[in-house]
């Protein structure tokens, strides 16, 4: 036995103790429970009791070297390891930037106040719709352009379930559940095949709706300009052009004037016109006894009159260094 003992002295003296797994293996082999210092310790209950005495003193001498050994590694380990220096406990702490709120929900709730305050309630509806809803109770004929694959995204061609193309939807959906005075804007999501720098598959609008007795299309434009005044200002120029929606009858088309690069130029910002009376009668609301106007509006656009911006795609790509701007 005494020679094994030799044998492991010289194995830890040759033992290079340098890093973490050095000092593991260390341990493996050599000073832990299953390592061969404590073999020697079982091993030595067998020893005959005449040499006790000469192995039990060898053998604690090596328990000495072998754990002056691992003290040593484990100090120059410590004073070498990197976690130690590296950390400067004098830097300033890590903070969480704030988030901003994106341009689109600021113009949204915005104009949900300018239409709140003088009494219109808000309406959601859902995303995924149907044919009736979207389509056949506003009228639209069976061979309208939006009703085909191209410009529609159908969820379920058979049944015809399809993602909303506008939020005149909701009309339909509050006509049909509430009987009138109604006086609601909705605004939300909605989905088209459209894509470039001015179009987006989805974007949003906000639709409003007013039916009640003795609705007139003086009525419609008072509350389109006083939504103008409210949103673009008081000097804003206005003008009505006639349009054509299957819902609506007149139907009218509202641009505003502005000038981009010296240049006055009218845009676009929205659809409106009198509820046609076959909507109306389809939602089962009298067309004899009720009136009432609509108009639509896409709340991109005036996000982008608003800020000056010349592509709608910056809006969905979360690029911070265009959020944070607002
Ligand atoms: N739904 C139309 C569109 O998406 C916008 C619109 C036009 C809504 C006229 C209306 C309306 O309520 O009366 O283009």
């Amino acid at each position: 036995m005494l020679d094994e003992i030799a044998e492991i002295a010289e194995k830890v003296k040759s033992f290079e103790l340098k890093s973490n797994t050095d000092l593991e293996n260390y341990k493996r082999e050599i000073s832990g429970k299953n390592g061969r210092l404590n073999d020697l310790f079982e091993k030595f209950k067998t020893v005959p009791g005449d040499q006790k005495k000469d192995v039990g003193k060898a053998l604690n001498e090596l328990k000495i070297l072998v754990n002056e050994k691992f003290g040593a590694g484990l100090e120059f380990v410590e004073s070498n390891s990197t976690t130690k220096s590296d950390v400067d406990y004098t830097l300033p702490g890590k903070f969480l930037s704030f988030g901003k709120r994106h341009p689109l929900n600021l113009v949204n709730e915005e104009v949900i106040d300018i239409f709140e305050k003088i009494g219109f309630i808000t309406k959601e509806g859902p995303e995924v719709e149907d044919d009736w809803h979207n389509f056949s109770a506003l009228n639209f004929p069976p061979d309208h352009p939006a009703r085909d694959m191209q410009d529609t995204f159908f969820v379920n061609k058979e049944n015809n379930i399809l993602l909303r193309t506008h939020t005149s939807s909701v009309q339909v959906r509050t006509m049909m559940n509430e009987k009138p005075p109604i006086r609601i804007i909705s605004p939300g999501r909605v989905y088209r095949c459209d894509s470039d720098a001015t179009h987006s598959p989805v974007f949003h609008q906000c639709e409003g709706l007013y039916i009640d007795k003795n609705v007139s299309f003086s009525d419609l434009k008072d509350v389109l300009f006083y939504f103008v005044r409210s949103y673009f200002g008081n000097d804003t120029k206005v003008r009505f052009r006639p349009s054509y929606f299957p819902f609506t009858e007149p139907s009218a088309e509202m641009d505003i004037g502005w000038t981009i690069d010296g240049k006055f130029k009218w845009m676009e910002i929205l659809g409106c016109g009198m509820v046609d009376p076959n909507v109306l009668k389809n939602c089962g609301i009298d067309p004899e006894v009720y009136t009432g106007y609509a108009f639509g509006m896409g709340i991109e656009r005036l996000t982008m009159l608003r800020y000056k911006i010349s592509d709608i795609r910056l809006f969905y790509e979360n690029d911070l260094r265009f959020i944070n701007q607002f």
